[in-house]
C-alpha cells in the first residue's frame, strides 16, 4: 500500500524544507507540498524531523572474540537498531587463514538470514593474501557486492596482519574498486606493553587503556595512511579516538589522498576514567582502541564538524559485563573488547551534535547516514530521502526528553556505556522500505525483513564505471 508521509521538517545532508513523501513500493516516489493520494495511507509528521535512516557502517553481530560471542545477534541487534533509528548495518564478516573466504561469507549468511529486521551488509576481513585470496576475491566482490576489506593492526596472534598483507590488500582494493578499512593501532608495541603490565601486576580494567596510549593509534592511522600513498589507493580508518589518529588523517587528506575516517559515540561522549570504575566494572568500558583524556573529544567533535572524519559508526560489540567481561577478572587482557551502541549512536549525535549545536542538523544526516551511505556503495538507494531512492524514514521527535538506560534499551546486553545520560530527541516511528519496523515507538517488524545489501565498488577518480555511475563517492 502507497503511504504519504504529510506535516514533517524533512532533513536531508543538504536541504532542510516542509514537504511530503509519497511512497509506493518500498520507494520515495514523489516529494512535494500537500500531496494527495487517493489510495495512500497518512502518516502524520507533525512537529517532527523526517531523516533518512541511518546508516551504522561498523557492527559485530553474532562475532566470536575474546574467547566469547557477542551478545547480540542479527535479531535482537538489528531490533535494537531499528528502535535507535538506524535502517542498514554493514556488519564485519570475520575470515580464518585456513578456510576460504567464500566459507566465511556463507557463515555471515546464514547468521544473518532469517533474523534481521533491516538491510544489512557485510565488510570481509582480510587476515593473510595467499594466491587462494588472490583468485577468490574478485569474485566475492563481483558476485556478493562485498567492497570493502577490512586489515586489523592489533590484536597480535588474534586478527592481526602484517604490513605487507595491507599493503597488498591496498593494491588489490585500488584494482578492484573496493576501500581498505583499518583498525589502526600498533598491535606489536601494545603487546609488548600488556606483558609488562602484566609482569608488574597491573592487572585492573585501567591497564587497558595504559597499555594502548594514544601514539600508539597515531603511529598505525600514519602508517596506513603512507602505505595508502605509496599504493594509490583508498583507506577507511574505523574507530578513530585521539587528536594523534585526527591529525594523521587530516595530513593525508591535505595532501589529497583517498583517506577517511569514522569516530563513535563512546569516543564523543565517554573519557579514560571511566575505566577506573570500581568492583571491576570499569570492565564494561573496555574496548578498542580505548577511551582517551577528556580532551580529545573537542578534537574529534570539531573534526567531523570540518570533515577531517566523516562518519559515525557504533562499533556495536555487546558482551555481558556477568559472565563475558567477568573473563578477565584477574587480567585486564581477558576482558572481551567491545561495547553496546548501535541503539543510541543516532540519537546521542542528534542530541549532543545537532541539538546542542556543535554541528548542524545536515552535518548530523551526513554523519550518521549519507556519507557511510556514500563511502559503502548504497548511495542513493540509502542515505537520502530523494525520489527513487529506497523509503528508510525515521519520523523523529526533536523535543522528546529521556535517559539511556539498559533498563529500557532493547539490545541483549545487562548494561548501557551511557546508563543515565539525558537526551533530547527520540524516533518515533522508523519505516524500512516503505514498512514501518517501529511504529509508535512500538517494534512491529519481523525477523527476516532485512534484505542483504549488494554494494556497489569505490569509486576511483578518472575510474568511473559506467554501470556504476552513483558508486561509492570521493569527497
Ligand atoms: O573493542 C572493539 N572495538 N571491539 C570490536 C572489534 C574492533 O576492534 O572493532
Ligand atoms: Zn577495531
Ligand atoms: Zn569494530
Amino acid at each position: 500500500m502507497k503511504k504519504i508521509i504529510k506535516n514533517g521538517t524533512v532533513v536531508t545532508a543538504a536541504d532542510t524544507y516542509f514537504g511530503d513523501i509519497l511512497i509506493d513500493d518500498g520507494v520515495i516516489v514523489m516529494i512535494g507540498v500537500d500531496l494527495d493520494a487517493e489510495d495512500a495511507e497518512v502518516v502524520d509528521a507533525s512537529g517532527c524531523y523526517v531523516f533518512p535512516g541511518g546508516v551504522d557502517p561498523h557492527t559485530h553481530l553474532d562475532m566470536p572474540f575474546g574467547g566469547t560471542v557477542t551478545k547480540d545477534d542479527f535479531e535482537t541487534g538489528t531490533i535494537a537498531a531499528a528502535y535507535g533509528g538506524t535502517t542498514t548495518i554493514i556488519d564485519f564478516c570475520l575470515t580464518s587463514k585456513d578456510a576460504p573466504l567464500s566459507k566465511a561469507v556463507e557463515t555471515w549468511h546464514a547468521k544473518s538470514k532469517g533474523k534481521a529486521v533491516i538491510d544489512y551488509g557485510f565488510h570481509l576481513m582480510i587476515g593473510d593474501v595467499n594466491d587462494d585470496v588472490l583468485f577468490e576475491l574478485p569474485q566475492i566482490i563481483e558476485e556478493e557486492g562485498i567492497t570493502s576489506l577490512k586489515v586489523f593492526m592489533a590484536y597480535k596472534n588474534v586478527l592481526q596482519a602484517d604490513d605487507g598483507t595491507l599493503f597488498k590488500t591496498l593494491l588489490m582494493a585500488k584494482e578492484h574498486g573496493s576501500l581498505v578499512m583499518v583498525h589502526a593501532e600498533n598491535g606489536d608495541v601494545i603487546a609488548y606493553l600488556i606483558d609488562k603490565a602484566l609482569e608488574e601486576g597491573n592487572t585492573e580494567p585501567v591497564y587497558h587503556a595504559l597499555t594502548r596510549p594514544p601514539v600508539l593509534e597515531g603511529e598505525a592511522t600514519g602508517r596506513a595512511a603512507n602505505l595508502t600513498e605509496l599504493a594509490d589507493s583508498q583507506l577507511y580508518v574505523v574507530h578513530v579516538t585521539c587528536a594523534e589518529a585526527v591529525m594523521k588523517i587530516a595530513e593525508a587528506r591535505n595532501k589529497g589522498l583517498r583517506v577517511y575516517g569514522e569516530t563513535c559515540p563512546q569516543y564523543l561522549m565517554l573519557d579514560q576514567s571511566y575505566l577506573e570504575k570500581p568492583d571491576f566494572e570499569g570492565a564494561k568500558y573496555v574496548w578498542s582502541p580505548p577511551l582517551r583524556e577528556k580532551w580529545n573529544q573537542d578534537v574529534l567533535w570539531d573534526a567531523l564538524l570540518n570533515g577531517q572524519l566523516q562518519t559515525v559508526g557504533s562499533d556495536q560489540c555487546s558482551f555481558d559485563f556477568k559472565g563475558q567481561k567477568e573473563l578477565g577478572l584477574n587480567d585486564f587482557s581477558k576482558i572481551p573488547n567491545g561495547g553496546p551502541m548501535i541503539e543510541d549512536r543516532f540519537s546521542i549525535l542528534y542530541s549532543e551534535g545537532a541539538h546542542k549545536g556543535r554541528i548542524s542538523l545536515n552535518k548530523f544526516v551526513d554523519v550518521i547516514s549519507t556519507a557511510s551511505a556514500k563511502l559503502f556503495g548504497l548511495f542513493p538507494k540509502k542515505g537520502t530521502i530523494a525520489i527513487g531512492s529506497d523509503a528508510d524514514i525515521v519520523i523523529f521527535d526533536p523535543h522528546a526528553q529521556r535517559t539511556i538506560s539498559a533498563e529500557t534499551h532493547h539490545m541483549n546486553v545487562d548494561y548501557n556505556a551511557f546508563e543515565g545520560m539525558q537526551i533530547t530527541g527520540e524516533p518515533v516511528s522508523v519505516l524500512v522500505r516503505g514498512e514501518f519496523i517501529i511504529r509508535d515507538k512500538q517494534f512491529v517488524g519481523t525477523p527476516g525483513y532485512g534484505q542483504y545489501l549488494h554494494r556497489k565498488r569505490f569509486n576511483q577518480p578518472g575510474k568511473l564505471p559506467i554501470k556504476d555511475k552513483t558508486a561509492g563517492g570521493v569527497f
